[in-house]
Parts: structure tokens; C-alpha cells; sequence
């Protein structure tokens, strides 16, 4: 993963914990009003893929154990990971394109509504992505999915030649002399993987994208709802198509790119629709980026201006993230595909220990705080929910009572002490195992891996009922809290 240049190792923040009567009279303990639902506590579990759904998209013991464990530590809310709108084969990724996935996702929300005692309101992120393919070996590129065009057959100097002898012209080529052969596009396809973008509106599906997934993710929305889930979050971050319709990246031509309104289009167009499905009630918000931190990409006057439109067009709430780009992502190995957490957006998504001088905690606040402040100037009081590298009650605390955002997020503290909420609310914050921000987790993700987290995976192995990794090395949730 790309580190800030210079970068040096941050200790975690020294802290104080609440007493039980402090955090009684704290704001993070507070309620806050989320559309038509109250959350108890202005606690917050991001989304987090674990991969733990089958091949097909189904919820499993696996999956229900993860959420189930997070709902014991009783957060305000807890979000569901991306699961796709699209009746598609995506991997052990949670799938909500179909019906037939309603029955596994109300197993999730009855456990979690157990678990947590009723306390916890549980979200679920919806998700769209595009193709991307894994980096192709050279031979393969060249010899099955390069289309050979007449750039190509001119640059092997073979006017008439078959593709064949073009490919294989092509092979027999130095490697500077072949990159010269091949578009830009062609290039980044042989050395990161192939990869459509929004503004491919060549082809006929991504020309179609604005009429197509409203609908989808209104569909989506409704089965969410017929599966007991207390909200909805539309992914409009990070590297997914959603957040590149917003991107300033974004050119197309068609109305739906380009500039600021048409950028805008789809992404409002896709929460009026959901909103006319499920109507006025059923809480609707949406994740998207404050910055998404790349070369000519949509910076926080983007996201301001984004975040009021998005709320006219009728969300509950926004939550505000940044980067996790393909666009500069580090190149994979052969067989791989580009892990949009891997460049310097990626970091910021996700910042570690090993960061520059500003040090990694807490530091998206400040995307959130301006995103809240145009909201409230224009108007509108849906809660900001921010996120990134917040672990303590002080941090969490100071956040909230200057006014920077009204909910606080926290996704690897979580995953580190999914009881780290209950233990502060009760006065034992002393007990909270704090996320050392190294990013062991991430990586596991970026390998497609179960995820888990250094500080209890090996613990207790041996333990009745613990689900463990295939490996038999890891366990797959963490230790239960004894007090
Ligand atoms: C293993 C893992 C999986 C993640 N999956 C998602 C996801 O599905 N959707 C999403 O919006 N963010 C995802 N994220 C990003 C987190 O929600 C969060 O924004 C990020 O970790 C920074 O917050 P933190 O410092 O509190 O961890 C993931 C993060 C991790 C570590």
C-alpha cells in the first residue's frame, strides 16, 4: 500500500475514558433522529466487506455470525457491507438483485435485532460496479484480448495481414515497441487488467447505465425494506460507478457527465426513484466522497455542492468518505486484479499508523464538517456522518461538540473491539482493544480473504463453537467480551 512519503509511526493517541455517568450525559450516547428512525447513540459501523457470502451472493452462518457479533457491542447503526443490486455472479459478495436473496438478508436482521436487543438500527449499503478483469499474462493479452484494429496492423507495418499474424507481429515486438503499438487504454488493460469506465459510452451498457439503475437500485431498496432492514445506504463512494458518475473525471457526453449538474444527474435521478418506490418513510441515505484525492478528480467544493442536491433530491443522511480510486492504484501481479485501496486515495480511505505529520487519526473530519456546514446553510438538517481513523471516546466526543459532524463512524475500531461502544457506555473503556491502524484487515480484503482482525484472530482457538478460517489458524469473529 502506497505510504505518505517521509511518513513516520504514529503512536495511538493517549485517552481518558468515560465514566458510566459521563458518557450518560455525553453527545456521542445521545440519540439522533435519522429520517423516520432514532438511533440510540450517535455511534456508527461503516460498511466493511468480510467475504463471507457464498459464490453465489447468499447469506451465511459465516455472514450472520459477523453481523451478529458487531450487534452485541449494541453501535446506533449498523451498516450492512456493499452488497450488489444486480442479479450477477460478483464473487462471495452479498448479492440483493434478486428476491430469492430476501429470506438469507431477514435472517441477518432478525440476528442482528437479537443480538443487539433491539438497540441497534441496521443499514445496508447497495452497491454497483462495472467489469474489471484480473492483469492478463502478455501471451494471453496478445493472443486473445487485444481486438487488432488497423493501428495496430500499421504498426507491425502488415496493411491486409489476418489478426493472427497482427498478434503474433505483436509478440515478436520489444516491449517499448509494443507500447507504442497499443492506445493508451489498451496499455493500462495489459498492465493492470481491463477496467470500463462511466464515460465508455461506446458500449451500449454503459450508455444505458442512467436508465437502467435507477430502477435497480429502487429495486434493491424495496427488498432491503421486505427484509426488515431500518435503512438503505446508495454507495456513491470510493471506486464503484455511482462515485464515478460523480467524479470530475466523468466525461460524458449525454447529460449525465461533464459538468457539475450533469455529474450530479444520475446519482439524484437514482434517489428519486428509490424514494418514489418505498415512498417518504423508509430511511434512504448515501455514502459518497469529500475528496476523492486523485489527478483531476472531484475535490470537497464538489462534494459540498454534491451533498446539497443529494438532499434536495430527498436522503436522510450522508455519509461522507474519501478516495479508495482505481485510478491510482499500484499495479498488480499477473492474475491479479487492482485494488483501489493501494494508492495514495487509498491510504486516505483508510489511513494507517505509517502517515505523514498530520498522523492518521481523525483525519477525514474536516470533509465531513464542510459538508454539513453548506448543508446547514442551505437549509437542510440531515445528519453528517463522518469516518477515518477515529478509536477513542475523546476523539469521537470532540467531534460531535464542536459541531463537525452529528454521527461518528468508526469501521476498523469496530472490527478490532466490536464491544468497544458498550464498554465506554459502561464505564469500562479501560477494556477496549484499540485498533492499531496497521491495516492487517485491509490487506486480508484486498486478497479476497475472510477478514479478521491481528489482535484476536489467534486467540482462544480452541474454544467450543468458534468459527474458524479453512485454515483452522484464524478465528472468524472476535473473542465474546467476559466481564
Ligand atoms: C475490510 C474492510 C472492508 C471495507 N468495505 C467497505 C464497504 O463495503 N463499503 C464502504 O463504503 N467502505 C468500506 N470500507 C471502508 C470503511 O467503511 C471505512 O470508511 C474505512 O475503513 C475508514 O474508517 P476507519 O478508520 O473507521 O476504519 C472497508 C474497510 C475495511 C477495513
Amino acid at each position: 500500500m502506497w505510504t505518505p512519503p517521509n511518513r513516520t509511526k504514529h503512536p495511538l493517541p493517549d485517552t481518558r475514558w468515560p465514566t458510566a455517568e459521563q458518557a450518560a450525559q455525553s453527545r456521542l450516547f445521545s440519540p439522533v433522529r435519522i429520517g423516520s428512525v432514532e438511533a440510540e447513540q450517535r455511534t456508527w459501523v461503516p460498511a466493511m466487506v468480510p467475504w463471507r457470502a457464498t459464490d453465489d451472493g447468499f447469506v451465511t452462518d459465516d455472514v450472520v455470525d459477523w453481523y451478529r457479533r458487531f450487534a452485541e457491542g449494541q453501535p446506533g447503526v449498523l451498516v450492512v457491507e456493499a452488497t450488489g443490486i444486480r442479479d450477477i455472479p460478483s464473487g462471495p459478495l452479498l448479492r440483493i438483485g434478486h428476491d430469492r436473496f430476501v429470506p438469507g438478508l431477514r435472517r441477518l436482521a432478525d440476528a442482528v435485532r437479537e443480538a443487539s436487543g433491539g438497540h441497534t438500527r441496521l443499514f445496508i449499503q447497495v452497491i454497483d460496479f462495472l467489469t474489471i478483469r484480473r492483469r492478463p499474462p502478455i501471451h494471453k493479452f496478445l493472443g486473445r484480448y487485444l481486438a487488432i484494429t488497423d493501428a495496430h496492423r500499421a504498426a507491425v507495418g502488415l496493411g491486409n495481414a489476418t489478426d493472427e499474424d497482427v498478434r503474433n507481429a505483436l509478440a515478436a515486438l520489444p516491449v517499448d515497441r509494443l507500447r507504442e503499438a497499443l492506445s493508451p487504454r489498451e496499455a493500462e488493460s495489459l498492465d493492470y487488467g481491463y477496467r470500463e469506465r462511466v464515460w465508455d459510452t461506446h458500449l451500449p451498457h454503459i450508455r444505458e447505465l442512467p436508465q437502467v439503475l435507477p430502477d435497480l437500485f429502487a429495486d434493491a431498496a424495496e427488498r432491503a425494506y421486505a427484509a426488515g432492514f431500518d435503512g438503505v445506504e446508495l454507495h456513491y463512494a470510493h471506486a464503484y460507478t455511482m462515485a464515478s458518475f460523480l467524479s470530475r473525471l466523468n466525461a460524458r457526453d449525454d447529460g449525465y457527465g461533464s459538468t457539475r449538474e450533469g455529474r450530479v444527474r444520475l446519482p439524484v435521478e437514482v434517489v428519486e426513484r428509490a424514494r418514489d418506490r418505498v415512498g417518504s418513510e423508509p430511511v434512504l441515505g448515501a455514502r459518497f466522497l469529500g475528496d476523492e484525492v486523485i489527478e483531476g478528480g472531484s475535490d470537497l467544493d464538489d462534494a459540498t455542492w454534491f451533498g446539497v442536491q443529494l438532499a434536495r433530491a430527498g436522503l436522510d443522511y450522508l455519509s461522507v468518505s474519501k478516495g479508495g480510486k482505481f485510478e491510482d492504484a499500484a499495479q498488480p501481479k499477473v492474475g491479479w486484479s487492482v485494488y483501489p485501496y493501494t494508492g495514495q486515495s487509498g491510504y486516505e480511505c483508510m489511513p494507517t499508523v505509517y502517515s505523514d505529520e498530520r498522523g492518521p487519526f481523525h483525519r477525514n473530519v474536516p470533509l465531513a464538517e464542510a459538508v454539513r456546514r453548506t448543508l446547514r446553510d442551505a437549509g437542510s438538517d440531515i445528519p453528517v456522518v463522518t469516518s477515518g481513523g477515529i478509536g477513542t471516546f475523546e476523539e469521537a466526543e470532540a467531534v460531535l461538540a464542536e459541531d463537525r459532524a452529528d454521527i461518528v463512524g468508526a469501521a476498523r475500531a469496530t472490527l478490532a473491539d466490536p464491544d468497544w461502544f458498550l464498554k465506554t457506555r459502561l464505564g469500562h473503556g479501560d477494556q477496549v482493544r484499540r485498533c492499531q491502524f496497521t491495516n492487517y484487515c485491509e490487506a486480508l480484503d484486498q486478497k479476497h480473504k475472510k477478514v479478521t482482525c491481528q489482535l484476536w484472530d489467534r486467540l482462544e482457538l480452541d474454544a467450543p463453537d468458534v468459527p474458524l478460517d479453512p485454515t483452522g489458524r484464524r478465528r472468524l469473529v472476535a473473542p465474546p467480551w467476559r466481564r
